[in-house]
């Protein structure tokens, strides 16, 4: 029994020094493989060939249409430095005018540096609602669905005098970088609409606590007028 034991013990003892003793030491001989599918993998390695696509190339070009994250499509830029193409090293932009960081020096700017028109309001109410509504309400009066849930006091109104009175670069500038307990939505919105958002949340502002002074003269003789029995 224990010789039998004693001649196990040294033949294990001999076998751990034979494989790991080698460990690290160069060799001309193939490693040995345990695992063998761990170190033979089907994938493609960067700069090897293959036989898998008939071109014989395991990098592929991007699909047609692909736009590299921080570039232009004609027309459109969706993200920071994409107009004229200036991205730092990740990609993303560092230009610091205006356009991308709503501020003129170091003050908040005020105005919308892109062109305003109706289609312009109309994707700032899309982009508002999609992006902005769940917490801040449908009006910014800030009675989103997420107050109805969690109760979450801390939803801004975007309807008090406080932001009214905000330049638009504040704006612009909450939306990118969040605001204390707000998220970034920067890396999620693109420039464009970020300041479509800023031209609608101002167009909530006139939608609420309009006076009549405010309307067109045809408007206020309408409502002026007594109303029909
Ligand atoms: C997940 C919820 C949430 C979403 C979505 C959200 N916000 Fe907010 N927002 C907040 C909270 C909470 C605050 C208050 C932060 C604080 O404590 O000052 C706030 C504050 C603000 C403020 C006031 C900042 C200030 O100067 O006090 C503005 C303006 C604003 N949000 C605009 C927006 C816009 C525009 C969007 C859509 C792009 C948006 N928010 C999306 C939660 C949200």
């Amino acid at each position: 029994m224990l010789r039998t034991f004693f001649a196990l013990f040294i033949l294990g003892v001999a076998t751990v020094l034979f494989v790991a003793g080698f460990r690290g030491s160069p060799s001309k001989l193939p490693p040995i493989e345990i695992f063998r599918d761990m170190d033979h993998q089907p994938k493609m390695q960067p700069q090897h060939s293959t036989n898998f696509f008939a071109d014989g190339r395991s990098a592929r070009k991007p699909v047609d249409g692909t736009i590299p994250l921080g570039y232009t499509v004609p027309g459109r830029y969706l993200q920071a430095g994409a107009k004229n193409g200036t991205l730092d090293s990740v990609g993303f932009a560092n230009l610091n005018d205006y356009l991308h960081t709503g501020r003129v020096g170091d003050a908040y700017g005020d105005g919308i540096p892109v062109e305003m028109n109706a289609a312009l309001l109309d994707r700032g109410q899309e982009r508002f609602d999609i992006n902005c509504a769940i917490c801040h309400g449908m009006l910014g009066d800030g009675n989103g669905v997420v107050k109805q849930i969690a109760n979450w006091a801390v939803v801004a109104n975007l309807q008090d005098d406080r932001i009214r009175q905000q330049p638009d670069g504040q704006i612009f500038n909450t939306i990118t970088h969040g605001k204390n307990t707000m998220g970034a939505y920067g890396p999620n919105i693109a420039i464009e609409d970020r300041w479509a958002i800023v031209a609608y949340v101002r167009a909530l502002h006139k939608s609420q606590r309009v006076v009549l002074a405010d309307l067109p003269v045809e408007k206020q003789k309408e409502l002026q007028q007594p109303a029909k029995k």
